[in-house]
């Protein structure tokens, strides 16, 4: 099936702010996180059935710096500091990917910065 999309603007924030000021979001915005560990984006996250899934992030870094973030499924990680490098400029978005285990229905996905630097700005995710 074609990959549904959850905007980052929509999702339950913890330590971050809705933004719309660097141009080439999709939706009406992106999140800023805040710039500190332990900041998050919670998707709700629906599966028709159990299994392995692709999810898409895309985000933009205009630092220098790599912003990891720790990628949780129904509190359980699955992906430890994945990377999110920087990307030339706060305009200019880029994707990360990483499989996951969802269970058929309910899910969340969360997106935690584990850096001092906080998260990337982080547009939408793609199941
Ligand atoms: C700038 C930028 C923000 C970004 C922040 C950061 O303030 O405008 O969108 O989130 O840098 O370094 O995290
Ligand atoms: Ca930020
Ligand atoms: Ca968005």
């Amino acid at each position: 099936p074609a990959p549904t999309e959850y905007q980052a603007e929509n999702a339950t924030i913890s330590q971050g702010v809705v933004e719309s000021n660097h141009a080439g979001f999709t939706g009406t915005g992106f999140v800023n996180y805040d710039n500190v560990v332990g900041s998050y984006v919670e998707f709700a996250v629906t599966a028709a059935q159990a299994g392995n899934a692709t999810v898409v992030l895309r985000f933009a870094n205009g630092t220098t710096a790599n912003r990891p973030m720790d990628i949780t499924v129904n509190g359980v990680l699955v992906s430890d500091e994945l990377a999110f490098p920087a990307t030339g400029a706060w305009t200019t978005w880029s994707t990360a990917t990483v499989t996951v285990p969802l269970n058929a229905g309910a899910n969340v996905i969360r997106t935690t910065s584990t850096t001092a630097g906080g998260g990337p700005n982080l547009d939408r995710i793609s199941v």
